[in-house]
This record gives structure tokens, C-alpha cells and sequence, in this order.
């Protein structure tokens, strides 16, 4: 049933979503210095490196640094208005703790960025997308460490003057939540997650934070006309049952995501903190001035969205599932992706009016997608494609959630789709979970002509696009 959907405002921002170090590779070329990526071969489900090892896929990447022009092509051609990406930080301070930048990345993300202006895509740009420079890693602890405030404003303030006339849309640190599960992915902290104690884990929080406000202020100094977010792994917890105890736990597991969103968008610790730290025995070291900065609060929240989880106060039906690095208990009335996160199209004009509801700022939807294996196949016309129908209704079914939510009164800026391009995953480091529009010829085992196809969904999405939304359809 097509239900004439006609809710996307003029100028809403279609697009597509990546990260420099999943698609990128080139990961010592022009200067770049190693990354904490570049030594984690198996993302977060296994050990990192002494040095960069040939099985770790991201080395190599998509090869994205030697064809974005034909990479920028193909999203031009699906009418992407955005594409959303990040700057590997070790690509312009190679150790970041550098004084003066790397003058060849800069150049690349100079040529990058025109790239995409020559066909009218607005970039968006992430500052930190699990890309820590490993020196700030090793010899600082990653982001425990508060001088790491210093060298990411450093940071922040180099791009944001080099790309002030080209990036108008910056984001700071990606899933920042993320970091009190996977610090060393997250947060580059160096010190193994069994032995970091509550209190370095929130300090480095503290810090993240800090600089996130001052980058925002910064930016504002530079160009005033810079919209700049925050970006959260939004997943909302439904009680698992409608028992007292289980709708308080998710609450209290909401908060620990939504802690982070509430420090950006409004400015200051939320009172309910203060339990928590004292539980926790967690005392916030704070420098005078601190305070001030995290008033400078954030334009727009963004945040990537798979999968909803439930909760429960029951410890014995506690069972965590398989998920977005976070993760929860299993919804009994919802199906899984082969990676074994719930799909949940709903989740997402639940979670979009919960944020919109709690700070009333615009809202960005910067990731969202199905991780499947993909089946490459020649079509009767001799090209080589993949029938991703599943794709297409996971997309189809969660935007017309998200067209609900408009209708809802959510303000929401745009949509861009996690991994447009088939590229290496963040949590397994695997090149088989794709989740493009357009396949790319790369393998686990390292074979593979990096050539890339149009998938059934790359046509699908430019008549979303092309249509304002009005090509989709409501099933329910
Ligand atoms: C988000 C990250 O957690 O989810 C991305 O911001 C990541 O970097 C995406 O790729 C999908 O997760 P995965 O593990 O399937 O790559």
C-alpha cells in the first residue's frame, strides 16, 4: 500500500554516512601518523596489536583515500544533499600532541571536501569518530588524561579554520556514550577496561565533554554561521515487562545514555548524576572555568539508531543480547539482523521524540542502516549487482517512522544512511557485514578488486531522494 508519503520538509538533508578509518586506508600515507584503530584488528572483540597487522582490514579500508572522486560520484548520482564523514585526527597531527599540522592531510581533506561542493553535498564532518591518535593513547592514557583537552582544541581549532568556508555542519565526538562500554575504542584509553577504575572512566568523560563544549565555542568564534552537534548511540530501553522494577530500570539505563545528550544540550551536569557519583564513589575533578564552558551547548543533537533494547530489575532475566556495542535484553516481538541486533522501526520515532521531547533542538539522524551479507550477482543485462530487498524494507520501514515522527513535530535536519559504501565494521572489523548501496570487491581474506557496484538499493534510495520521500511506503 503506498500512502503518499508527504511529511520531509524542502531542503531536508538525504544523504550518506562514514567514518575515515573504516573506509579510508592509506593509514600511514602522506604523513599520517597510526591511529588507535590501526592496531585493533578485530575492532572490539579482540586484542590490539603491537604493531599494524595485514589481517586488520582497515589498513586498506575501501581504498577511499585514493577514490573519493569516484566514490563522490555515485553519491552525487543518488542525489545525496549531505554526506557525512570524519577527519582521522592522526592524518593532521600525526601524533596529536604535534604543535603545527600535517600540511598533506589537510590538502586531503581540502580536495575531499571540494569534491563534494562541486555537486552541491553539504559535508558533515566528524571531529573524533574512534580514531584517537595512538601516541595520545599510549604515552597519555587516552582522554583520562586532561591534557588531551589542549591538543583536541588544537585540533578542532585547525580544521575549523582551514574548512570554514567549506564545512558548515560539525559533529564532535562520535557515540561519545559508547566510551563508558569500549574506552579504548572510544576514548583511546590505554589502560584495559578491567582495571580502569569508575572514577578515571567518568573523569575522561569529563574531559570528552569539556572539549566538546569548547570546540563548540570555538567554532561559533570562527564561523558563526557553524551548526555544530553532539552525536549519541541512541537506544532507547523499553521495560521488559510493565512491572515497577523493570520500567524504573529503564530508566535508570536510559540515563546512562542520556546523561551525555542532557550535558550538551543543556549545559550542565543533570541532577540525577549526583547519585550515581555518589554510589559510585566518583568525584568530577573540575577546573575552575569548566562550569562556564559547558554552557556553551550544542545547535543540533545527533545520533545513530539500530536497534532498541528492553530492561528489566529482575537480575535473573537480566540476559544480555548481541547489539550496537551497548546492547540489552532481547525484545520478545522483534526479529533480528544476521548480526543479531533487533530491528525495531518504531525504536526510531520513539527515540526521536524522546530527544526532541527532553531538549527541543533540532534533531540529526547521522546513522542508520542493516549490516547483512550480501550476495553479488550478474543481472540479465550482464551487470553485476545485489537484490538487497531486505535492505531496502529496513530502510523503507524505519523512514516512514521517521516521517511519523515529523508529522509528531519533531524538528529533524536530516537522514544520512551508515555505511553507503560497503566498508569495514567498527565492532567485528569485518568486511562481510555490509551494509552499502554500493558494493565494494573487498574480502576478509584480504582478496578482492576494490571495484564497486550499484546495488538494487542504490536505485531505490535515489528515488527517495529524488521524491522528498514520497516514494515510500507505509505497510502498516
Ligand atoms: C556505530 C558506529 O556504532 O555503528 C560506526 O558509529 C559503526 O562506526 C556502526 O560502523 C555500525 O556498527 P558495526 O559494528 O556494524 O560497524
Amino acid at each position: 500500500m503506498q500512502n503518499n508519503i508527504n511529511k520531509f520538509p524542502d531542503g531536508f538533508l538525504w544523504g550518506g554516512a562514514v567514518a575515515a578509518n573504516q573506509c579510508e586506508g592509506a593509514y600511514n600515507e602522506d604523513g599520517k601518523g597510526l591511529s588507535t584503530q590501526d592496531i585493533a584488528p578485530r575492532g572490539i572483540m579482540g586484542a590490539i596489536t603491537e604493531e599494524p597487522t595485514e589481517d586488520n582490514m582497515k589498513l586498506i579500508g575501501i581504498d577511499f583515500y585514493h577514490r573519493y572522486k569516484e566514490d563522490i560520484k555515485l553519491f552525487a548520482e543518488m542525489g545525496f544533499k549531505t554526506f557525512r564523514t570524519s577527519i582521522a585526527w592522526s592524518r593532521i597531527f600525526p601524533n596529536g600532541d604535534d604543535v603545527e599540522p600535517n600540511e598533506k592531510g589537510l590538502q586531503f581533506y581540502d580536495n575531499l571536501f571540494d569534491e563534494c561542493l562541486k555537486y552541491g553535498i553539504e559535508p558533515l564532518v566528524t571531529i573524533s569518530h574512534y580514531e584517537t591518535p595512538l601516541e595520545l593513547s599510549k604515552n597519555y592514557d587516552g582522554w583520562v588524561n586532561r591534557k588531551l583537552i589542549g591538543f583536541f582544541e588544537n585540533y578542532a581549532r585547525t580544521i575549523f579554520t582551514r574548512y570554514k568556508n567549506k564545512v558548515k555542519y560539525w559533529l564532535t565526538f562520535n557515540e561519545i556514550n559508547s566510551a563508558t562500554h569500549f574506552p579504548y575504542m572510544s576514548a583511546g584509553i590505554w589502560t584495559p577496561k578491567e582495571q580502569l577504575s569508575k572514577q578515571d572512566l567518568y573523569q575522561a568523560m569529563h574531559h570528552e565533554l569539556v572539549a566538546s563544549a569548547l570546540a563548540v565555542k570555538i567554532g561559533h568564534e570562527i564561523n558563526p554561521e557553524f551548526k555544530i552537534g553532539c552525536m549519541v548511540l541512541g537506544i532507547p530501553n523499553y521495560p521488559l515487562t510493565p512491572k515497577p522494577s523493570d520500567v524504573l530500570k529503564a530508566m535508570e539505563q536510559d540515563r546512562v545514555n542520556l546523561f551525555f545528550g542532557d550535558v550538551h544540550a543543556r549545559g550542565e551536569y543533570p541532577r540525577y548524576m549526583n547519585r550515581f557519583f555518589k554510589e559510585n564513589n566518583i568525584e568530577i575533578k573540575m577546573e575552575p572555568g569548566d562550569k562556564e564552558i559547558l554552557k556553551h551547548t550544542v545547535d543540533f543533537i545527533s545520533f545513530s539508531y539500530y536497534m532498541s533494547a528492553c530492561a528489566t530489575g529482575d537480575p535473573e532475566k537480566d540476559i544480555r543480547g548481541k547489539g550496537n556495542l551497548i546492547g540489552g535484553v532481547p525484545n520478545p516481538y522483534l526479529k533480528a539482523s544476521d548480526w543479531g541486533w533487533q530491528i525495531d522501526p518504531q525504536g526510531l520515532r520513539y527515540i526521536l521524540n524522546q530527544f526532541y521531547d527532553r531538549y527541543q533542538k533540532p534533531l540529526f539522524i547521522v546513522e542508520n542502516g542493516l549490516g547483512a551479507f550480501d550476495e553479488l550477482i550478474t543481472d540479465e543485462n550482464g551487470n553485476k549487482t545485489v537484490n538487497d530487498d531486505y535492505r531496502i524494507q529496513y530502510l523503507n520501514d524505519h523512514l516512514v517512522q521517521v516521517a511519523e515522527a515529523i508529522e509528531d513535530g519533531v524538528e529533524l535536519w536530516g537522514y544520512t544512511t551508515w555505511g553507503c559504501i560497503d566498508l569495514v565494521s567498527a565492532s567485528t572489523a569485518e568486511l562481510r557485514k555490509r551494509y552499502g548501496f554500493i558494493y565494494v570487491d573487498r574480502h576478509d581474506d584480504g582478496t578482492g578488486t576494490l571495484e564497486r557496484y550499484k546495488k538494487k538499493s542504490f536505485y531505490w534510495y535515489k528515488e527517495v531522494i529524488s521524491t522528498n520521500g514520497k516514494s515510500l511506503i507505509n505497510n502498516n
